[in-house]
């Protein structure tokens, strides 16, 4: 049965990590990003499809295996069980798929697309001769090394890995990409959101327009990596074996007909790619056309996010500045740590992680910003209404100006979600957390619970309060699922709204949805106060 565009799921892609790096919060920030997303936009009711996964092959792969005494595949088994899939549960990502390259659906799907290209005419052997920097498994350009210095001086070496790179002379099959560099200008003008954020779109223009040289698509001196159909003695470029995941895992060259075939019509073309601001060229160039190349569409959106950095650099295993995840996560927990990245660094620049600044943020705006109005709601529910949510009366102007905020908050944050502009979404939710905070202040429930003749207000007060709590919990959700589900059930929300994941962004703002009655529960706190970290 052909798909209609009504069944294209929302498709969200991480970069696959290398597996042979110890997963970093650097690695974390884009799978937490992605998870943020995608849930956003399940409860906009989409339907979604989340992946992430590892890269596999490679010369650094091979080296390290060689080096450990096991085979490639041994390595990179204990090193997906061990570190990759742990990750993703640490942080809570509720990814629907993990591709691992060395997966049989993977390689045959591989090869049957460079088969296409080559069918196509965009595939012919030649030597190559050039710089090589296995810490990024890329062929340099001249333009892009650096002059070496301390151990390293007189040496051409790469600016991300700060090492030398090696002289490569191979006899190579190579990649026709000079034969994209127009249909890949004529396509990002005519699209100018494909990239984003502006400073990426404005780099890869630059970069096509200085004009695109053909490049190796094969390497002949690795054996660990994607053997050639045509050339046996030859692996794909372990790039261009990695970029495909996005296709393969989704059922590129599986069987129309199948359930894999179906997933391709499905979620194809990828509505984002997001990845480090490191790796746009592959993305947005060599990915696209090698699409073209074969004849597949290419995806809508490349999102290019910024680098955390630590004494300023990029954080890595390389340099040994990584911060493994559960080291912030052990102590804050997975949905503050989900919280602060994403709030505090604008997504697409830069941004460093020190303690001090998390630990700030998660006092202020966690513990005594939202943990607070929930265990004082609660708490006085609890107190005044023998833990039954009180009917509302008549809204005064001061609820009314709740309720008007959250109805301009909700379509603002959605907004700001559909940019990927996360710090702009929860900034807007933690304004209508201080204003409902600041509202407790002003009206004094304590101060209206003293007396008989004011318990129609109080109720109105009381209902306000877990009201506008139902919807901040619903707009953090994606965020901070655990915590939130924890302040669903405080409000009794489940027995008459459903589960939390099931509520809907854009019914957020419609007042008037928990039931009066509904047994609210004062539970522990939702951010407790921690121990002095490090
Ligand atoms: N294997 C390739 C990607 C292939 S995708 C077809 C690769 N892997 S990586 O593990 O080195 O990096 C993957 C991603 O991790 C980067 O794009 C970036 O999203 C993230 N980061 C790694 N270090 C980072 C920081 N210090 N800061 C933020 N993100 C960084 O490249």
């Amino acid at each position: 049965m052909a798909s209609s565009a009504h069944d294209k799921a929302f498709y969200v892609t991480t970069p696959i990590y290398y597996v042979n790096d110890a997963p970093h919060i650097g690695h974390a920030y884009t799978t937490t990003a992605g998870d943020v997303l995608t849930r956003w936009h399940r409860q906009r009711g989409e339907k979604v499809w989340f992946l992430t996964g590892v890269d596999e092959h490679g010369t650094k792969v091979q080296r390290a295996a060689e080096d450990g005494g096991v085979t490639p595949q041994q390595w990179v088994d204990r090193l997906v069980t061990d570190s990759w899939r742990p990750v993703l549960s640490t942080i809570n990502a509720a990814n629907d798929d993990f591709i691992r390259t060395t997966e049989p659906r993977h390689i045959e799907r591989v090869q049957k697309f460079w088969e296409q290209v080559r069918e196509n005419g965009y595939v012919y052997s030649a030597p190559y001769e050039g710089p090589y920097c296995v810490g990024c498994e890329e062929f340099k350009l001249p333009g892009d090394l650096l002059a070496g210095t301390g151990e390293f001086e007189g040496q051409q070496v790469c600016p991300v890995h700060s090492r030398p790179v090696e002289q490569l002379t191979e006899d190579n099959w190579f990649f026709k990409l000079s034969s994209f560099q127009q249909a890949l200008i004529d396509h990002y003008e005519a699209n100018p959101d494909a990239i984003a954020p502006r400073s990426a779109y404005n780099e890869v223009m630059s970069f096509l327009r200085q004009g695109l040289v053909d490049i190796s698509m094969s390497r002949s001196s690795v054996s660990w990596g994607i053997p050639l159909p045509w050339d046996e003695k030859q692996v794909v470029y372990v790039w261009f074996d990695a970029l495909l995941n996005y296709a393969t895992a989704v059922g590129y060259g599986a069987d129309p007909a199948s359930e894999e075939g179906q997933r391709f019509a499905q979620t194809w073309p990828c509505d984002v790619h997001l990845v480090g601001k490191d790796i746009v060229r592959f993305h947005a160039v060599y990915w696209p056309a090698m699409l073209m190349a074969a004849g597949v569409p290419v995806a809508h959106k490349v999102f290019a996010h910024g680098w955390l950095l630590v004494g300023g650099e990029k954080m890595s295993k390389s340099k040994l500045t990584g911060i493994a995840p559960e080291q912030i996560i052990d102590h804050f927990g997975a949905d503050s740590f989900r919280y602060y990245f994403l709030r505090a660094i604008a997504f697409g620049q830069d941004g460093s992680f020190s303690w001090e600044d998390m630990s700030a943020r998660y006092t202020s705006e966690l513990a005594n910003g939202l943990g607070n109005l929930a265990s004082r709601a609660t708490a006085m529910v609890v107190r005044y209404c023998d833990g039954a949510l009180p009917t509302p009366g008549a809204y005064e102007p001061a609820e009314q100006a709740l309720i008007d905020a959250l109805a301009t908050l909700v379509p603002e944050a959605d907004t700001a979600m559909a940019e990927l502009d996360f710090a702009t979404a929860i900034g807007g939710v933690r304004s209508f957390i201080e204003m409902v905070n600041g509202y407790v202040t002003d009206v004094e429930p304590w101060v209206l619970a003293k007396d008989p003749a004011q318990s129609e207000r109080l109720h109105t007060v009381l209902y306000t309060i877990c009201e506008s709590l139902r919807a901040i919990a619903v707009l953090y959700n994606p965020v901070m699922p655990v915590t939130m589900a924890d302040l669903w059930q405080q409000l009794g929300a489940e027995s008459t709204l459903g589960p939390i994941a099931d509520q809907r962004i854009d019914a957020v703002a419609t007042w008037g949805q928990l039931q009066p009655g509904t047994v609210i529960t004062k539970g522990d706190a939702l951010f407790p106060r921690l121990e002095e970290s490090e």
